[in-house]
């Protein structure tokens, strides 16, 4: 079996409340069950964590070995933008990584146009809502099957 880490960053535990008319009215709750849905029938099981904490997303991700995980599926949200120490940890743990976005951010401020984690991933999923995060999936799940990362 294998085992994908899902990571959603900072205030995602807010979706279905905030800024509805960017992210949605869809929950993280929801967005779970529904990667939870996609994965099972293919016999992947999935560690899912959010956290508003740079450094307990950094922890997940270092000990991803450990938790004998296959790849990362990871929502940096703010995050993307700014933190040096999550791209070094994708490096360090030398695991598959696909960032996904709910929004499309070049589509949005400046300041979103830049990821730090997209050039250590394998790809990037931006801008088409909860199917971004199932699209990522996908990709990683095809990625495990094919061993050719
Ligand atoms: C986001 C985009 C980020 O710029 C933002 O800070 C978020 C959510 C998205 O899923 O669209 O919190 O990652």
């Amino acid at each position: 079996m294998k085992k994908i880490l899902v990571i959603h960053g900072p205030n995602l535990n807010l979706l279905g409340e905030r800024e509805k008319e960017i992210y949605g009215q869809t929950t993280l709750a929801e967005i779970n069950a529904r990667l939870e849905d996609l994965a099972t029938p293919h016999q992947v099981a999935l560690k899912i964590v959010q956290s508003n904490h740079e450094g307990e997303i950094v922890d997940a991700i270092g000990q991803a070995k450990k938790d004998h995980i296959d790849a990362i599926l990871i929502n940096p949200a703010a995050y993307t933008h700014t933190s040096v120490a999550i791209r070094d940890a994708i490096l360090a743990v030398h695991l598959p990584c696909v960032e996904v976005h709910l929004s499309n951010i070049y589509a949005r401020e400046d300041f979103r146009h830049t990821s730090l984690i997209a050039p250590v991933s394998y790809g990037q999923i931006s801008g088409f809502g909860v199917d971004s995060y199932l699209l990522g999936l996908k990709a990683l799940m095809n990625l495990l099957n094919h061993n050719d990362h």
